[in-house]
């Protein structure tokens, strides 16, 4: 199987199942506990159906969206993700490249592998930089602060996740960073050579976002243990309305779900929200984003943007977020699958068959531009 063969997710992530080391094909994969939800995301989108329009003589057809005050091109974004230059050895230069060249915006994680600021040097689509609420205040400010300075379009803040989820693949295959690999998680690795020497001939390895601001040097500080002596599990609304007044510019929370919260984001003046479940990887057993987006959009969508992430595979699923009051949708391993098998050339690829999709669907619905798709044109089973 190659390249040329990939028509859509299924066949990029099979791909990446033959060539990854099965412990980063199941980092990428996997998700927590049963991973229920993560079967659910993207399970609930085949709970409805799209009723087109026809004979509507249409002519070209405009797919771009305007979200926290940015234009993009298609109505999908590149959500951050971690350690992309774990994956394949152009990471995130390649997801913002590809980006770049779709029009859209892309994710920037707080565990990037490369600097925000290469990345906003190097494109000009917008882009949105992905942090956590660290103990240490100072260093908030300090992080907002150089965000604000590299000219990062959008704030983000993820919220679900004061606290690791359970993923039981990493486990057992003993991912960790630094690795601490199982018997078997060696022997998987010894199998697929071929990651193995990208990884040792390119650039080493880092976290650029941190490690100016943390001890991250010889390893000295685990990715786990960032997370738990790092971060702040008490980190409250006040706190983040300080923040937001602080960014004084587009500030969205990342895994908001319930409508109380997203009305209290709006009152905080975040200026989006996203609904996610983080990929299914927090808390298992928790709604998907999709079956919960109508509930949120008719309660706060004239105040924020209202935009989902979880389970996307398909043109159409974005067409069903759309249709129900999403301004725009992330993709994770959508993208991702692409990027360790390829690089940049697999991510253009992907985005390119996405946009298609998006395209196509949009003429057999009948709709010449986004706004036009409703909920009129959805039919729950
Ligand atoms: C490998 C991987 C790493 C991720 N890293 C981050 C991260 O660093 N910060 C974050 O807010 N979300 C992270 N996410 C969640 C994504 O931003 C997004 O919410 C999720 O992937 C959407 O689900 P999907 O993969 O089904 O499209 C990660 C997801 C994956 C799969």
């Amino acid at each position: 199987m190659r390249l040329g063969n990939c028509h859509n997710f299924h066949d990029f992530r099979e791909l990446a199942r033959r060539r990854l080391p099965g412990p980063i094909f199941n980092y990428i994969d996997g998700a927590a506990d049963d991973e229920v939800t993560y079967r659910r995301n993207t399970a609930s989108f085949e709970t409805c159906d799209l009723l087109p329009g026809v004979l509507r003589g249409l002519g070209d057809v405009d797919l771009s969206v305007t979200v926290m005050g940015q234009k993009l091109a298609v109505p999908f974004y590149c959500s951050p993700t971690a350690l992309q230059r774990l994956f394949h050895h152009e990471g995130e230069r390649a997801v913002a490249a590809a980006s770049a060249k779709a029009g859209t915006m892309f994710g920037v994680s707080s565990l990037g592998t490369v600097s925000l600021e290469e990345l906003r040097k190097a494109h000009s689509t917008p882009q949105m930089y992905q942090f956590y609420f660290h103990r240490d205040r100072g260093l908030n400010r300090a992080m907002m602060q150089r965000a604000k300075q590299a000219g990062v379009e959008v704030m983000m803040l993820t919220v679900d996740s004061i606290t690791g989820g359970n993923r039981e693949r990493d486990l057992r295959t003993g991912f960790a960073i630094p690795f601490r690999l199982t018997l078997g998680g060696m022997l998987q690795f010894a199998l697929k050579p071929m990651w193995g020497l990208n990884y040792v001939t390119h650039e080493r390895f880092r976290l650029p976002q941190l490690e100016e601001h943390i001890d991250m040097g010889g390893d000295a500080m685990s990715i786990g243990r960032y997370f738990s002596e790092m971060l702040d599990p008490t980190m409250s609304w006040d706190d983040v309305a300080a923040m937001v007044r602080e960014w004084d510019g587009q500030f969205c929370l990342k895994g908001v779900m319930s409508v109380e919260d997203a009305r209290r984001a709006a009152d905080i003046g975040c200026t989006g929200i996203i609904l996610s479940n983080h990929g299914g990887r927090q808390l298992d057993g928790s709604r998907s984003a999709f079956d919960q987006l109508a509930e949120v959009v008719d309660a706060v969508g004239d105040r924020l943007d209202v935009m989902m992430d979880g389970g996307v595979q398909r043109g159409t699923h974005i067409l069903k977020a759309l249709s129900l009051g999403a301004k725009a949708v992330g993709i994770g391993r959508y993208y991702l699958f692409p990027l360790a098998v390829g690089g940049q050339v697999a991510v253009e690829q992907s985005l390119g068959l996405l946009r298609t999709e998006v395209e196509r669907g949009m003429k057999l619905m009948g709709c010449s531009s986004v706004s036009q798709l409703s909920r009129a044109n959805l039919r729950f089973r």
